[in-house]
């Protein structure tokens, strides 16, 4: 390979027009975008699922638009075309690593399709034995804790208020456990409550017991300055993941970074093309990393976008993001918590350690007829249940193990209608005053009983849905087309 100078920054060359917070907001694709509400009318549509996934930033598009005509497959061709792209989708790697702070002399960054397959990659390089122990914790989204236990024995740390992480509890298991610990996974930054783990410190005490510690960073990456240290910083941090549809750049890519000398050892998780150096019908020799665990073409474009992306939040600055989303979050519970019946899950001050994640419930009513009376008669988007971190939830929510049983007995017969959960209101970094202003109005609305639809509940999907609301998708998107009935089930995501 030829050496390249490693890049840290993805701007066009002839300069960047996106450097403050009010440029991001008119660089949202679909700011100005209306939908259609249940009393006819149409309203500015109020985006506050960002935790789910980001809209894409303008210049993302641009630079995507710029690059097509040069797209082609990489690392194998030798056409002109074939070089660039392969001298810009290995740049995208590079400027994805220095994002997160990594060595690039030690230090892989393995494009994945998001933060889940990056996980299950980790789990299934790490060598597990069945008897080895990972720590992880309650807080987890299913991607941090489910691909371990198909390993070995996982154990979930314990949260105390406000859903924040029992330190004390991991640093016994630590001492506990010596020798069988292989790994600490721990969020960054939890989905629902929005509380940031102390990673570094969890990063000290997991070397002293000769394990490693992952950080899953899908929510605190776009939200937060991510810093894995030098190797040789007690500190420091082995394994980080992200997702790029939670990054501005939703074009189906996640990036896995940590030790190249991990990854080095042993066999790739997934094998086909691209991972090889040499193959005889007998023997295979397999290429270096990141190349050894991208098997199949890689999604350079998804690879391209998530540089875009990260150029973009690095010209603004995460400190200034991070402060913007303080101030924001300070705004929003400041008004939320003036209106009788909300009840607010986790932090509800001081948000340093906190993203932009608002869960909260009303009194008596149900969390998705919340939600769907946000989108339906409100405009604003919003997400409700468990959001893939059930035992988190239903701990939050005070379930007890009696009604846990009774509910997955209820779901397993097919009747979601009684899970319990909660609405999830949630900012991006373009996020304003104007979002929180219009989350609370509706609020108050549902509050003084205000609302006007007549709801049904779905029992196989728990979902409530409007009489009478039957919104045209073709009149927005053109390429929308008729489905045949089926199966429109869906399962719960992030
Ligand atoms: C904390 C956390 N981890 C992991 C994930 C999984 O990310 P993805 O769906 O991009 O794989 C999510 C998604 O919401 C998340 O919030």
């Amino acid at each position: 390979m030829l050496h390249r100078p490693v890049s840290s920054t993805f701007l066009p060359i002839a300069g960047n027009s996106t450097r403050t917070l009010a440029d991001l907001r008119r660089e949202i694709v679909g700011i100005d975008t209306k939908v259609p509400l249940l009393d006819g009318t149409e309203r500015l549509y109020v985006f506050l699922d960002n935790a789910a996934s980001t809209p894409s930033f303008r210049p993302v598009l641009r630079c995507i638009e710029e690059f097509l005509p040069w797209y082609s497959g990489v690392h194998r061709g030798t056409g002109f075309k074939s070089l660039l792209a392969t001298e810009v989708f290995d740049a995208a790697h590079d400027v994805v690593g220095a994002f997160v702070g990594a060595d690039p002399e030690t230090h892989t960054v393995i494009f994945m399709k998001n933060t889940t397959d990056c996980v299950n990659k980790l789990a299934n390089r790490a060598g597990l034995h069945p008897d080895d122990v990972v720590i992880t914790t309650l807080m987890e989204h299913h991607s941090n804790d489910l691909p371990w236990r198909k390993h070995c024995r996982v154990i979930h740390l314990e949260v105390v208020e406000e859903g924040r992480l029992d330190l004390g509890q991991l640093r016994r298991l630590l001492v506990e456990h010596t020798g069988r610990v292989k790994f600490v996974a721990i969020t960054g930054a939890s989905n629902i409550s929005g509380v940031c783990a102390p990673v570094h410190d969890i990063a000290r005490w997991t070397h002293e017991a000769g394990a490693r510690i992952f950080v899953d960073a899908a929510q605190l990456a776009p939200h937060r300055r991510v810093d894995m240290l030098p190797d040789d910083d007690p500190g420091h941090l082995d394994f980080v993941a992200l997702s790029a549809h939670k990054m501005y750049a939703p074009f189906g890519t996640g990036a896995l970074i940590g030790p190249k000398e991990f990854f080095e050892d042993g066999e790739p998780d997934a094998v086909g093309g691209g991972v090889v150096e040499i193959v005889t019908l007998d023997h295979v020799e397999w290429n270096h990393p990141p190349y050894k665990e991208e098997a199949g073409t890689p999604n350079v474009i998804g690879g391209v976008a998530l540089a875009a992306a990260i150029g973009i939040l690095q010209a603004v600055g995460m400190d200034t993001i991070a402060a913007h989303e303080t101030a924001l979050l300070e705004y929003a519970y400041a008004k939320l918590k003036r209106l009788r019946g909300v009840e607010l899950y986790g932090p509800t001050a001081h948000f340093e350690d906190k993203i932009g994640v608002i869960p909260f419930n009303i009194e008596g009513k149900h969390h998705a007829l919340v939600a769907a009376i946000l989108g339906i008669e409100g405009g604003i988007g919003v997400r409700n249940g468990c959001f893939c971190a059930h035992p988190f939830v239903k701990h939050l929510l005070g379930v007890t193990p009696e009604e846990d049983d009774r509910f997955t007995r209820e779901v397993l017969e097919g009747n979601k209608t009684n899970m319990p959960g909660m609405v999830r209101a949630s900012l991006g970094c373009y996020s304003d005053e104007s979002d929180i202003d219009a989350l609370v109005e509706m609020l108050e609305r549902i509050l003084r009983g205000e609302t006007r639809g007549t709801y049904r509940q779905d029992k196989a999907s728990g979902a409530f849905l409007a009489d009478g609301y039957h919104p045209d998708f073709s009149r927005f998107f053109r390429y929308s087309v008729a489905r045949a009935s089926g199966d429109r089930r869906h399962s719960e995501a992030s």
